[in-house]
């Protein structure tokens, strides 16, 4: 088989790449391990900033994120049981949208499908065989039979754990990694949300989040130690603790039926350069970001708007600078998007062994961030995705 693009993951980004090439006339072959049901279901992210919903847009991928999707312009930091609204799309012009990543996919597969766009299903053992200087090729399992894709480009979108980082030549790439003391505990439930706007708490008993998929549906998170097994506690338990850290154990919080629960590792990883020749990383297969500021999903989406306008360039003009400097570019927005994911992740945790000194320096941090416009609008510019735009 040839073609143009092989593009190895049918997540966020290798979806996203697939539409915008789709709609600049440039073919490309998706190949997703997992089957459709499995990628379709996965629930994680939730956030997504304006420049993603444009992009999703763009690749006429948004409709019913256009009416379904919540629209947001500000959240609450609660500390100690203090509020504070941050009005971010006050402070800068631009909104977030509540609209769950399954949701995104499901429509980005919808369109996909829709059209003649390949776009394969439970294809196993995928390897990039050949990396030149003229082009690749990538070996797979296709329906139980092998099969050779020869194509000019790989975009390796298969996430952390996939197969084309390690694609990279021997020596090539430089990974950086850092684990955090503590995870989350991720629930959906089928509860209202407490407020209409996103809730981050934060007290001696650890962080909280309020978010939601939908005004019914609510997306739950506690900090818990890192070696806490997934279901150590029960339902109950799980809902005392977010009413504790959220209301302050006044019983506010509306509970519900839990749908699904996730433990969430909180580390940062940065792979550079994020190019080697013909093989290009986008999103978490380059870079992961601990979820605090909600950047992974949005950090993907940026990176496959990036090469799918260097690819329009190279195949409309031949012209290669834009896919040349691909790497430096989104390197730039990825180090922003973990500097940013850094400073809020350690704005909201208190690590294990804390001592009132650090409960001191952070409720600094808040007094800084409440008392001055300056701060605060630095603080929504990041968290929008201006910043790095
Ligand atoms: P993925 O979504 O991981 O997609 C990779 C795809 O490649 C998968 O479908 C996988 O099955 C496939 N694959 C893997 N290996 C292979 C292989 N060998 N061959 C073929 N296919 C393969 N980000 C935000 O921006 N906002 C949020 O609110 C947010 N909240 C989060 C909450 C949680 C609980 C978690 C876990 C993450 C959250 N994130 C958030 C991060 C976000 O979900 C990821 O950054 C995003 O999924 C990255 O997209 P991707 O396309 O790069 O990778
Ligand atoms: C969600 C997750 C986050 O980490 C965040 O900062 C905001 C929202 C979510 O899953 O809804």
């Amino acid at each position: 088989m040839r073609t143009p693009v092989c593009i190895i993951g049918a997540g966020p980004a290798g979806l996203v790449l697939a539409r915008l090439l789709e709609l600049e006339g440039i073919d490309s072959v998706v190949l997703e391990r997992r089957d459709r049901a499995h990628v379709e279901r996965r629930v994680r992210a939730g956030l997504l900033e304006q420049g993603t919903v444009e992009t999703l847009r763009r690749a006429e991928a948004a409709a019913r994120l256009d009416r379904e999707g919540l629209v947001h312009e500000g959240f609450e930091l609660r500390v100690d049981g203090d509020p504070y609204r941050l009005p971010f799309a006050k402070l800068t012009g631009a909104n977030v949208w509540m609209y769950g990543q399954q949701e995104v996919v499901k429509d980005l597969i919808a369109a996909r499908t829709a059209g003649p766009g390949r776009l394969h299903f439970g294809v196993d053992d995928v390897t990039v065989a050949r990396l030149g200087s003229d082009g690749a090729t990538v070996r797979c399992t296709l329906d139980g039979r092998p099969a050779e894709i020869t194509c000019d480009f790989v975009a390796g979108c298969d996430g952390f754990h996939g197969v084309s980082r390690a694609a990279a030549p021997e020596g090539a790439a430089t990974g950086h990694a850092y684990s955090y003391p503590y995870a989350w505990l991720g629930v959906l439930a089928e509860a209202p949300p407490l407020s209409s706007e996103l809730i981050y708490a934060v007290g001696e008993r650890g962080f909280a989040l309020q978010s939601m998929r939908s005004t019914t549906i609510s997306r739950l998170y506690l900090q818990v130690p890192t070696d806490e097994p997934v279901d150590a506690r029960s339902d109950e338990e799980v809902w005392q603790e977010l009413d504790l850290r959220l209301t302050g154990g006044t019983g506010a919080l509306p509970t519900g039926r839990i749908l699904e629960r996730s433990f969430v590792p909180l580390r940062s990883f940065l792979c550079e350069p994020m190019q080697f020749g013909r093989l290009f990383l986008l999103g978490d297969a380059a870079h992961i970001v601990p979820p605090s500021a909600a950047k992974g999903l949005n950090l993907a989406v940026a990176d496959a708007e990036l090469l799918a306008g260097a690819l329009a360039v190279w195949y409309g003009s031949g012209r290669r600078e834009p896919l040349d400097s691909y790497s430096a570019t989104a390197l730039r927005r990825a180090w922003l998007g973990q500097e940013f994911s850094r400073w809020m992740t350690d704005l909201l945790h208190t690590a294990p062994g804390g001592t009132a000194f650090d409960r001191g320096l952070a409720r600094a941090r808040f007094d800084h961030l409440t008392g001055s416009t300056a701060a605060a609008t630095d603080f929504a510019e990041q968290y929008v995705g201006l910043a790095r735009r």
